[in-house]
């Protein structure tokens, strides 16, 4: 059996349906702490079981005949998001699971500018300590947020970020979805550490030149991170505000430049591109 955690998310939607393509509902296993919120895919037969991450107990009995586990990472943020991972991988072992799938994210680490990639790198740590076979998606930012960034640049002509000249290889969670639906269930991966992204990198200012090339003319102004986290603090909790202006410090440091042929090669196609995605969207 193959099952997914955080099986109501986007990403663990998106990849039920690539691995609905690939292997019989029967076997593959949807952690939810809702069920009712995946009724579609009980009823095409998938195996849809109640878990919470802060509850290690009700995992266990959820991973009993469980092979393959992918581990979407929690939407928690800090402490209490490693404490959740944690009570998974300790469930997984438990339970008898023989491989667990992570998604991290881009150059975790302990003094990382994007906060949630210290997180990622404490949950790797525990994960390769666990002496489980595991494979860690490092899942860059997805294109999906990028709407988030750009607010309403296309209409106003004018994009204020603090992100310098540093690239991003934003990849589209859909291709991440399929990337891991195909991993989950082909060989080769045992311990290995996967930077997902586009094998392109793009800065904001070749962001906005895609935005002109589809309509108006867009500028990029780049702002003071300190600026930008002031204006963020009066709309945002304090722990997401300082998130974001994290993550723009981070894109500004490169740290999200990954440029790897990894997804390529897991898709089997090129990943969607910065151009195709913002021609959908627009
Ligand atoms: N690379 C990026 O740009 C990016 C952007 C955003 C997030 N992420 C990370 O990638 C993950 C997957 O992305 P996504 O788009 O699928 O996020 P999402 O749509 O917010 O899904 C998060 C999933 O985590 C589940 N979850 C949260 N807390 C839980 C708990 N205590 N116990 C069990 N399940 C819990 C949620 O369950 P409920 O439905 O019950 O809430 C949901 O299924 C996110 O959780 C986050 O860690 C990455």
């Amino acid at each position: 059996m193959i099952a997914i955690t955080g099986a109501s998310g986007h990403l663990g939607k998106a990849t039920l349906e690539f691995l609905l393509n690939k292997t019989s509902p029967e076997s593959i296993v949807a952690i939810v702490r809702d069920p009712q919120k995946i009724t579609e895919f009980s009823d095409k037969g998938v195996v849809v079981r109640q878990g919470d991450y802060d509850d290690q107990a009700s995992y266990v009995s959820n991973l009993v005949d469980v092979d393959t586990l992918l581990l979407i990472s929690s939407s928690a943020l800090g402490d209490e998001r490693v404490r959740q991972h944690s009570n998974v991988i300790n469930a997984a072992k438990e339970a008898g699971v023989k491989h667990i799938f992570y998604t991290s994210a881009p150059n975790p680490s302990l003094d990382a500018l994007f906060s949630p990639a210290i997180d990622h790198f404490r949950t790797e740590k525990l994960l390769i300590d666990s002496g489980l076979t595991y494979t860690i998606f490092r899942n860059n930012l997805y294109l999906d947020i990028l709407p988030m960034v750009l607010g309403d640049a296309a209409q106003s002509g004018k994009l204020h970020y603090p992100a310098g000249a540093g690239k991003v290889s934003f990849v589209l969670r859909n291709d991440i979805a399929e990337a891991l639906a195909n991993a989950l269930t082909s060989e080769g991966h045992d311990n290995k550490v996967y930077d997902i992204g586009a094998a392109t990198a793009w800065s904001f200012g070749d962001i906005v030149a895609s935005l002109s090339h589809n309509g108006k003319s867009v500028d990029y102004i780049d702002i003071p991170n300190d600026a930008y986290a002031t204006e963020l603090a009066k709309h945002l909790p304090a722990e997401l505000a300082t998130m974001l202006a994290g993550m723009a410090e981070g894109i500004k440091e490169n740290d999200f430049n990954m440029s790897s042929p990894t997804l390529e090669q897991l898709l089997g196609r090129a990943p969607v591109s910065l151009d195709t995605y913002l021609k959908s969207v627009a």
